[in-house]
């Protein structure tokens, strides 16, 4: 379902088994290069959402504990900004192999623990990640390239909290620039999806970085609450919900670190009449079910020209027929576990919602196993500007239809939702294209494709979907102090 990456590399056929991997039943914090117990002593246990059995314990950090890490990592910044630049992108790469290496088992793992399809994970998440590595090592010698006639450096120590959806890659994301541009880090997984990260922490460790570089804390809010009020950071990194971003921008407002959120989205996915109709499908139907529509910028909203309406949704109902949803281990899974069972309340109380609206549902007739959280692919039709399935995020494989007849229209429609982080254009013409995306109020807008990711390119929002961009060259300005 999902597109290839182009930086997939070879893999091993999905395992069937999982006897493989190497978990820990129980996983303390690493802090200043070593295993830590949390000061409280208190554990907490994530899950595989596909079978609701345990799979470890994790430490859940106090104030304390994060207090811990910020002084490790303030105590290894001198030694790590000062490092010659090549050198941290020697780390950096060694770290980027590493993952490489053990990308069938992180895979494996990010599935267990979030849900998602093992082909997703094995195929985009895990290399990606190390693609993210790679393209960052390049740049930790090349910042006055990349920043001429500039008087860089680095911030200091950077608190990153990142979300469950794709907790490697998150990881990858906020990791990798902060380390190239000479920070150091205390970084904070999701709650559900803790142990892509721990695994990465040993990886660190086997690839030698210096201690305290890299600090991985366990916990909910509470403990990335702990990380925004810490006095100590100098910057703070976001990915999750529009509701937390706001209240750390007001956290942070009244100090002196910097700030970047990535929040929610509401995406537009656009077909017009001239387009490629079957084309069009399957990317509309990556383009919401792809990670079962955890994903911040999935194309949630469809417009469909008038004239195209009755072709676009009778195929799309017949493609999601054909969807496999199941078991996220098996390779011919399309749509996995939803990764949580409040998330996939939230879905449910949208169903609802969308039902109460007077909207028609179309649900896909497949049978879902009985344990787990499950939620088969949804379309409704008959959406409106108003209805709340259109203009909130449900973060779930569900797909709201509107339709429309002219640029003008659909690009009001397109604009109108506190979002904008991402939207798809679908259409033969290249003039089309660039006049909507002029127009479109968007971070990212895909055109004749969706859900296409690159370290090169920046990734990030305009309205309430944040700000500060992610990738490219743009990304390390996130983490860097300009004197001039
Ligand atoms: P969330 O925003 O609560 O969680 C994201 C991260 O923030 C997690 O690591 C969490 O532990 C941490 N966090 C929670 N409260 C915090 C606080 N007060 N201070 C600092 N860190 C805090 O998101 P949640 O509750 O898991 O999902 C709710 C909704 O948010 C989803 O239904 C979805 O609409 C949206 N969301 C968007 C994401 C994106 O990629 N933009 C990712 C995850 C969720
Ligand atoms: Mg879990």
């Amino acid at each position: 379902m999902a597109t290839k990456n182009k930086n997939t590399f070879e893999f091993a056929p999905a395992p069937e088994s999982t006897g493989h991997i190497q978990l820990r039943d129980q996983y303390d914090l690493f802090i200043g290069g070593k295993w830590i117990k949390p000061k409280s002593g208190k554990y907490f246990k994530t899950i595989n959402p596909a079978t609701e059995k345990q799979i470890a314990t994790v430490a859940d950090a106090s104030e304390k504990d994060v207090d811990l890490a910020v002084k490790a990592a303030r105590k290894a910044f001198k030694g790590w900004s000062q490092l010659p630049a090549r050198e941290r992108g020697k780390y950096l790469f060694r770290l980027a192999r590493l993952i490489q290496e053990k990308a069938r088992e992180l895979a494996v793992i990010e599935s267990l623990d979030g849900g998602k399809p093992i082909r997703e994970s094995r195929d985009i998440d895990i290399p990606l990640a190390a693609a993210h590595f790679f393209y960052h090592a390049g740049w930790a010698d090349k910042l006055d390239y990349a920043f001429p006639n500039r008087s860089v450096e680095p911030l200091g120590v950077a608190g990153q909290i990142i979300p469950w959806n794709f907790p490697l890659l998150m990881a990858a994301w906020k990791l990798a620039p902060a380390l190239a541009c000479g920070n150091t880090v205390v970084l904070k997984p999701a709650e559900t999806t803790p142990l892509t990260a721990l695994k990465l922490a040993e990886i660190i460790e086997e690839a030698g970085f210096p201690e305290g570089v890299v600090n991985i804390v366990t916990g909910a809010g509470k403990t990335g609450a702990a990380i925004v009020n810490h006095p100590d950071v100098n910057k703070i990194a976001f990915t999750g919900s529009t509701e937390v971003g706001k209240l750390i921008q007001r956290a942070t407002a009244a100090s002196d670190k910097k700030l970047t959120l990535e929040l929610g989205g509401k995406a537009a996915n656009i077909i017009f009449e001239d387009a490629a109709i079957n084309q069009a499908v399957e990317g509309v139907i990556n383009g919401i079910y792809f990670n079962q529509g955890h994903v911040c910028c999935a194309g949630s909203r469809l417009f469909v020209q008038e004239s195209v309406f009755d072709e676009v949704t009778t195929k799309l109902k017949a493609r999601i027929e054909n969807l496999v949803v199941g078991d996220p281990l098996d390779k011919n899974t399309d749509i996995g576990a939803i990764n949580s069972k409040g998330q996939l309340e939230t879905i449910n109380k949208y169903l609802e919602i969308g039902k109460d609206e007077g909207l028609e549902m179309f649900q896909s007739s497949c049978a879902v196993p009985k344990k787990g959280f499950w939620c088969k692919p949804t379309i409704f039709t008959g959406a409106a500007q108003s209805n709340r399935i259109v203009q909130e995020e449900i973060f779930g494989p569900v797909l709201a239809v509107q339709t429309f007849r002219t640029i003008s229209e659909v690009v009001q429609k397109a604009n109108n939702t506190p979002y904008g982080l991402s939207a798809g254009v679908w259409t033969d013409k290249g003039s089309k294209i660039f006049n909507l995306t002029s127009q479109l109020r968007a971070g990212v807008i895909w055109a004749n494709t969706f859900n296409k990711f690159d370290p090169t390119s920046p990734f990030g929002g305009y309205k309430e979907s944040g700000f500060g961009r992610e990738g490219g060259i743009h990304g390390l300005e996130a983490y860097l102090k300009f004197n001039d």
